[in-house]
């Protein structure tokens, strides 16, 4: 079976997309979920458009063995030199360039004839060659570029080196049949499209971007350009979870497979909501709450005897476990240890430790804590913003239906208490301006606040979320509790201490 090979941009086109920034730390705890997950190439970002892209792409090329890691640049020298920069620490680095060649393009924003942008095509795919051998060309904008000039692009880059190819639908225009045509085209026409692999990355303006990528599949594309859970520019990219499963499920019509393991896409997955602060809708396809949920009686019957009458695949297959265990404050370490590991989590004897004392501390509160609540505490416990600057030290709320709220806010910073007092439009609102009277600089505006709940019942978890503009950048917070309000102050210090 032909080897369909998975090229994740979820820390280049999809960190593109508004509100979905993220810091270093956050992109390398990505970047290592993806090389678990094991995409055959992952591109860490677009080093020459700022310095943190710079260092996050080269940290991560440095640090992950398992993955091809690229870097993106526009079809220019200093792109393409600091591409080189970012990656050349990497066991299999890429560049990527691109150059848009749809006849919008050309004349509007490179305003640059055919002739000129072949050229350039030329030249850079030559330039680049000089670093390394492992390049793709992207043709941006390809589904509304002239076919017979996509062919003479697609040939001059291959002849100048490119090994990989890629036909974007920048702005997700083509449908499915039209797109397995373009790739039946250029199979055909292009003379050296055997020296090349053929990919595609398709956004999804028209919700058509899984279904564009598994018809450029069938007709032959041998790679998928795609993000976890969809993310990317605009209304995202193809989502890796969705073409991923596709693929596996109907080997025998794409007639080959991918390499990743299924079983971490659930993990990862949930991994990428949480540092964002979202959460899957619940009727998202293969991670969402109700993918593997059977309500109806008729179909609940039909699983129960045999599950494949209303499952084309398993919840395990994507790393999900079947049975519901339900623990309590009488559950041993061990048990709870085995579980999450069922879940998908090996964590060390040390951290199991740390774990059990918060799920103690949980369970005195709560009767039944599902494995919902086990990967809430565990989400929070591998807090990432490890050397905190604030912590709560304790908190006191006065709110009713006739009175001003207030709140008294007492942290520690290094062994030092500060306290302060404020009043606010409600209980959350107060407790947030008691903490900006205590952490004056930088100056910070909060953008967004919510709150869910982990599980069902009243005594669930409630997990709150909050993003902080310092500037032109965003730090997403989250905290954990079964009260909502020290779950959204911890929330608010945690995207702070991010912040700082
Ligand atoms: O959508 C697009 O065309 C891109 C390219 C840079 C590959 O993201
Ligand atoms: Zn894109």
């Amino acid at each position: 079976m032909r080897h369909i090979k998975i090229f994740d941009t979820t820390l280049r086109d999809g960190e593109q997309a508004p509100s979905c920034s993220m810091h270093l730390k956050e992109k390398i705890e990505i970047a290592l979920a993806l090389e678990k997950l094991k995409v055959d190439v992952m591109e860490a970002g677009f080093a020459a458009s700022s310095q943190g892209d710079f260092e996050s792409v080269k940290a991560i090329a440095e640090k992950i063995k398992d993955s091809s890691v690229a870097s993106l640049a526009r079809s220019v020298k200093n792109d393409i030199d600091l591409a080189y920069q970012a990656v050349k620490g990497g066991v299999d680095p890429r560049i990527h360039i691109f150059l848009a060649t749809s006849p919008i393009h050309m004349q509007y924003k490179l305003k640059m004839t055919p002739d000129q942008v072949l050229d350039t095509v030329a030249n850079m795919t030559r330039y680049t060659k000089k670093y390394l051998s492992n390049i793709e060309f992207s043709a941006e904008d390809a589904t509304r570029s002239d076919w017979d000039f996509l062919v003479k692009v697609v040939t001059t880059a291959i002849e100048n080196g490119a090994t990989t190819i890629n036909i974007p639908d920048t702005v997700g225009y083509t449908t499915p049949r039209e797109m397995y045509d373009i790739i039946t085209y250029l199979k055909n026409n292009v003379k050296n499209i055997d020296k090349a692999t053929l990919s595609v990355h398709c956004h999804n303006d028209l919700g058509l971007a899984v279904a564009n990528s598994l018809a450029a599949v069938e007709a032959g594309a041998n790679q998928v350009e795609c993000t976890v859970n969809g993310l990317g520019e605009r209304a995202g990219n193809a989502a890796l979870e969705e073409v991923v499963m596709a693929i596996a499920t109907r080997k025998k019509l794409y007639g080959g497979q991918t390499r990743i393991e299924t079983k971490e896409i659930y993990r990862t997955s949930n991994l990428v909501y949480k540092t964002l602060g979202l959460r899957a809708p619940i009727n998202k396809a293969i991670v969402g709450e109700n993918a593997f949920a059977h309500e109806a009686g008729i179909h609940q019957h039909g699983v129960l005897q045999n599950r494949e009458t209303y499952e084309i695949m398993s919840p395990e297959s994507i790393g999900l476990p079947s049975n519901n265990m339900v623990f309590g404050k009488h559950s041993g370490k061990h048990a709870i240890h085995a579980r999450l590991k069922e879940l998908g989590h090996e964590i060390t004897k040390e951290e199991m430790t740390e774990f059990f004392v918060k799920f103690k501390n949980l369970a005195d509160k709560k009767r039944r804590i599902s494995d919902a609540d086990l990967l809430a505490l565990l989400d929070h416990q591998e807090d990432i913003s490890a050397e905190k600057e604030y912590k709560l030290d304790r908190f006191t709320i006065n709110s009713g239906n006739n009175i001003t709220s207030t709140a008294v806010i007492r942290l520690n910073r290094d062994g030092q208490l500060i306290e302060k007092v404020a009043m606010g439009f409600g209980p959350v609102n107060a407790a947030f301006n008691a903490i900006n009277k205590i952490i004056k600089k930088p100056e910070y505006t909060l953008e967004d606040y919510s709150v869910q709940s982990v599980t069902d019942g009243n005594d669930s978890l409630g997990e709150a979320t909050v993003k902080i503009r310092c500037g032109d950048d965003i730090y997403t917070g989250t905290g954990l509790s079964t009260d909502i309000i020290e779950a959204s102050i911890k929330a608010y210090l945690n995207g702070i201490n991010k912040l700082l």
